[in-house]
């Protein structure tokens, strides 16, 4: 019967298959027939009731909103029997048949979930990063969806700001590399696939420039650091082909992202040539009124011609355009615009072909949480680990001995799957105890105890983290009867693995910190077990960078692990037990202190440089503290040792537009194979705008065997010299430069050229 019905709709709509160039052709026919009702509703996406709402205003009437040609899109729920019904309403109902599409929050991944991105991010393996987003598409395709809200590619370089778990971290070459990676992880080369989702780059734009790191903040800056540091992310995803774009919630030059048409359409469109289409995030369009920047039919009508194409929950379009356009503050060719770009995405996923297409009901049996899924989360999940200390080589632990498991997040499985997982299901995730068990089950003891409650700030902190559910369970023994508890298991055993840090929900949106430090509970605990002498591994939950230095002088061992997704626990296991040799590294600063905030390695140098020597007055540092970061950009250590030769360069004179190929030898001299991030910095010490000290200008994962020598090249053009001037030209400037090679931002081998042009 479904079958003989979708036959139906089809034969009735008569829709034929198109090649992507006919697709505007084909949507305008389809607009010229259109009222401007059914014209409206195409730019309205709303959210049916018992979705994941992540603001205060929720749509209502969804069913006949929907009948009547209402509604362009829902997003938040999922399974191929909801989306088919809800298809139906739409493609059965209303006159022309137009199907919806169907969006959901796929961040890091749909049902298998995988790292936060951020954790993603230290992996600097876009071919693992494309896979993640690859099963993510083939997992929430087979549960019904087509358009995915993600990638967030926001640059923030603000660990207060908690969304800085949802991006790559502070880099914008990295940021747009692993930004195109997710774009063709989501949509392949073929988004009318059935096992491809359109992706939706988000937060158009700095948004992760919020000022004190407080959600949803102004941002202020100047076009050149726009240019230079937080665009290059939005702009390689446009040239990755993506679908959609989202606004954000900030405001640009005092202009609110969703209303700015310099952002959206000279800069988007003109600038850039992005074809695709606009999504409001949720009820920005509205909260231009908050902003102050007029009422909802203004505001309405000022996102239109700014470029804006659809509505996410807010309905100001849907509702206040038709006025407007009688009023003549819009016109019909600014509707049939919007109207045309939402159409033609609707094409490019096949929709009008089919607009059953994504929906399968033996599909999710078949493609979600599957043995091959769960295995790649497991290896991406291990990649993603980052080693922050390890001393004496303490790590890898031998699989033999009594182990101390302590920790609140060292039996959890609730937290094991991090900040935005709408459709994961923290049950089938493996906690911390169960991945030891699998990895070294049967030669090692293990004794456990919780030892401290995530936080003791009841009251306040653990309501607000605990908003959306109860993800932080509270032990109501004592703090002391817990330390106890931990001290003496620590007493019996020959190594203390302390599991600690933030629940998912102390990153992510809403999520800002002004103290980034590991709750005092937690500390308290880490303090009690260090006194025991024993050896201490901190095994570190976080979804931003965290103030670790009493953690980093205490402990023996930190593996920062993030929110490490469905297969964590076994991914940490892989990593603490040496199955799987840490390579990852950060992609954002760790301070040492919140006052250092912001700190990233791409600063200036300012005209009063200071150089880490004594405590000279009148210099950029602090009474109180170095400028040092705890650890740099690019950090991270390994189980084997990797050693740097000097940088070779095939040129030190070059002129125009001639290349140089710049190299090092990199030799593993330890005792383990192992992966290593080759990182190329450049220094242009001398240009008509002052220069970060350095920039990322490329990257090699390089896999060596105990003893084995590699060469590593990268090939420099002008292209790594250029930047934007005042006028915010990209050029690039003739003198000298400097090259650096290395394992870290701060760790390099440098050598210096001359370009001339
Ligand atoms: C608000 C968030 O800012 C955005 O990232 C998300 O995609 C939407 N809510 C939809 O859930």
């Amino acid at each position: 019967m479904k079958k003989m019905l979708t036959l139906c709709v089809i034969v009735l709509l008569s829709y034929p298959s198109f090649s992507q160039n006919d697709i505007s052709s084909k949507a305008k026919a389809l607009l010229a027939k259109m009222t401007l009702e059914e014209k409206l509703g195409q730019l309205n996406l709303i959210i049916p009731g018992g979705a994941a709402v992540t603001g205060s205003v929720v749509s209502t009437d969804v069913e006949s909103k929907i009948k009547s040609g209402k509604v362009g899109g829902l997003f938040g729920f999922w399974g191929p029997d909801q989306i088919r019904k809800a298809q139906d309403l739409a493609v059965k109902n209303t006159r022309l048949h137009i199907p919806m599409i169907f969006g959901l929050d796929i961040i890091h991944g749909h049902k298998t979930i995988f790292p936060i991105p951020l954790g993603l991010a230290a992996s600097w393996d876009m071919g693992l990063i494309e896979q993640s987003a690859k099963i993510a598409a083939l997992e929430g395709t087979a549960d019904g969806l087509n358009w995915a809200f993600s990638p967030m590619v926001d640059i923030a370089r603000d660990a207060r700001w908690g969304r800085i778990s949802e991006g790559s971290g502070e880099d914008p070459y990295l940021g747009g590399e692993i930004a195109k990676a997710m774009v063709r992880g989501y949509q392949g080369t073929d988004l009318s696939k059935n096992n491809t989702l359109m992706a939706c780059v988000k937060h158009f734009a700095l948004y992760g420039g919020a000022e004190a790191g407080r959600e949803y903040n102004t941002v202020d800056m100047s076009r050149i650091k726009m240019y230079e540091y937080y665009l290059p992310p939005y702009k390689a995803a446009v040239d990755a082909g993506a679908g959609s774009f989202m606004s954000s919630f900030n405001e640009i030059d005092g202009v609110p992202a969703t209303g700015n048409k310099w952002l959206l359409t000279d800069l988007l469109r003109k600038q850039w040539g992005f074809k695709g289409f606009v999504v409001s995030d949720y009820t920005s369009l509205n909260e231009m009124v908050n902003h102050g920047v007029g009422d909802l039919q203004t505001v309405s009508a000022q996102s239109l011609k700014a470029g804006l194409d659809m509505d996410m929950v807010g309905e100001g379009l849907l509702n206040t355009l038709g006025k407007s356009l009688k009023e003549g503050k819009v016109s019909m060719a600014d509707i049939d615009q919007a109207c045309l770009r939402i159409l033609e995405g609707k094409f490019k996923l096949g929709l009008f072909d089919d607009p059953y297409r994504y929906i399968d009901e033996t599909r999710p049996a078949k493609d979600i949480l599957t043995p091959a899924n769960r295995a790649a989360a497991r290896n991406i999940a291990a990649h993603s680990m980052v080693l922050l200390k390890n001393d004496k080589q303490l790590l890898p632990l031998k699989k033999s001995g009594t182990i101390a498991l302590v920790g609140p997040l060292a039996d959890n499985k609730r937290n094991m799957l991090g900040t935005w997982v709408v459709a994961g299901d923290w049950k089938q995730s493996v906690s911390v105890l169960e991945g030891i068990k699998n990895v070294a089950g049967n030669s090692i003891n293990i004794i456990t105890a919780k030892g401290a409650n995530f936080t003791n700030d009841t009251a306040l902190f653990l309501k607000r983290v605990n908003a959306l559910g109860v993800e932080a369970e509270i032990d109501p023994r004592s703090s002391a009867d817990m330390i106890d508890e931990a001290v003496a298991a620590a007493n019996k055993a020959d190594v203390v693995v302390a599991v600690v840090g933030e629940t998912s929900n102390m990153s992510g949106e809403a999520a800002s910190r002004a103290d980034i430090s590991i709750p005092a509970s937690q500390q308290d605990l880490l303090k009690a077990l260090a006194k025991t002498g024993k050896p201490l591994v901190i095994v570190l939950f976080n979804g931003r960078p965290l103030t670790l230095v009493w953690e980093n002088e205490h402990a023996h061992a930190i593996l920062d692990v993030w929110a490490p997704g469905t297969e964590g626990g076994n991914a940490i296991a892989d990593v603490l037990f040496g199955n799987y040799n840490p390579s990852g590294k950060i992609t954002a600063t760790f301070p040492r202190s919140v006052g250092q905030i912001p700190i990233y390695y791409n600063h200036k140098t300012t005209g009063r440089p200071f150089d880490g020597t004594g405590f000279p007055k009148y210099k950029s540092n602090y009474l109180d503290e170095s400028n040092d970061p705890l650890y740099p950009f690019g950090y991270g250590l390994s189980y084997t040792k990797f050693e740097y030769s000097p940088v070779m360069l095939s040129k030190t004179n070059l002129k125009g537009e001639e290349k140089l190929t710049a190299t090092v030898t990199l030799t593993n001299a330890g005792k383990y194979a192992g992966e290593e991030v080759v990182q190329l910095y450049i220094t242009d010490p001398v240009a008509s705008v002052t220069r970060a000290v350095k920039d990322l200008k490329g990257f090699q994962k390089i896999m060596l065997q105990p003893g084995e020598s590699k060469e590593i090249s990268f090939v420099i053009t002008t292209e790594q010299l250029s930047f934007y001037n005042s006028e915010l030209k990209k050029i690039w400037e003739p003198g000298k430069f400097i090259v650096h090679i290395g394992t870290n931002s701060s760790n390099v081998q440098s050598a210096e050229l001359q370009w001339s042009k």
